[in-house]
């Protein structure tokens, strides 16, 4: 997959994408990704990327010419790629939007600076916004960060298990269950005795109960949005049974894993 990303801090962009997983679908060429910096393509001597609004107030706005002229060079190399602009304003980014631009062969990622970019811009431009959260950043390259790295984790060959994702919180619509790993210091003690009972059966139940019951306590509005089968209302029932008991018991702690 091909990330174009217009930013006033490419090197941001460069380093954040070259750790981990995401470095190592770089490295294995999984992923491409392509900066474009206004400031390239911005006029006079000080190489001016930001203006006043219109009408006053506090604040500058990025200079919408160095944005038009960047675009339009990134497209003379051939760069046709849908647009999203990061934006407080966008839609908030959900796994199933990261999976949905995932697919995609290619994606400009337009990252606003100072009070943002000129409306005109995001109008003519412009294909999607997105938002990572209700909070108010003031560069939009943490947000592309968050987006290559939740798309490139995605891209077929970058996990070394290709499975775990599909089992990650929000692939189908629950949080993850609770993991334990093999520890010779710690040993077993804590560890559910199902995980270490050998019964795969007994396992899958397991891990899918706690799923259950994981939201149930933590995001009851990703459950709202799910229609349970029987088998997984059975579940949910006789998880949210020993939580209850676990809670009336007056040395009750922790949220029942
Ligand atoms: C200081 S913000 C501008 C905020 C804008 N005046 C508003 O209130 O909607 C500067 C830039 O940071 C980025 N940004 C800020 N918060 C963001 C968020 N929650 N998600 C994605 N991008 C964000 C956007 O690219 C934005 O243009």
């Amino acid at each position: 997959m091909r990330l174009d990303v217009l930013t006033l801090f490419p090197d941001f962009i460069d380093h954040s994408a070259r750790i981990g997983v995401v470095g190592r679908a770089r490295e294995r060429g999984l992923i491409d990704i392509r900066c474009w910096n206004p400031r390239d393509y911005a006029s006079g001597n000080y190489r001016r990327v930001d203006e006043r609004p219109f009408g006053g107030g506090p604040g500058m706005l990025m200079m919408i010419e160095p944005l038009r002229a960047c675009l339009a060079a990134a497209r003379a190399a051939g760069v046709t790629a849908p647009v999203i602009h990061l934006s407080p304003q966008g839609e908030r980014l959900t796994q199933a939007t990261v999976r949905r631009l995932a697919a995609l062969p290619r994606l400009l990622l337009l990252c606003g600076r100072y009070e943002g970019i000129d409306e005109r811009l995001i109008a003519h431009e412009v294909d999607e916004e997105i938002s990572i959260g209700d909070y108010v950043l003031s560069g939009g390259e943490l947000g592309a960060a968050v987006l290559i790295d939740a798309i490139g984790r995605l891209q077929e060959g970058a996990l070394n298990d290709a499975d775990s994702a599909r089992q990650d919180s929000f692939e189908d619509g629950l949080l993850d269950c609770p993991h334990y790993t093999r520890s010779e210091s710690a040993g077993t003690a804590g560890v559910p005795a199902v995980l270490l009972s050998g019964d795969h059966a007994a396992i899958a139940r397991w891990r899918r109960q706690q799923s259950l019951g994981r939201t149930w306590l933590r995001r009851p509005d990703l459950l709202a949005r799910m229609s349970l089968d029987e088998a997984d209302r059975s579940l949910l029932a006789s998880y949210r049974r020993d939580w209850l008991a676990a809670l009336a018991q007056p040395s009750a702690a922790g949220d029942g894993d």
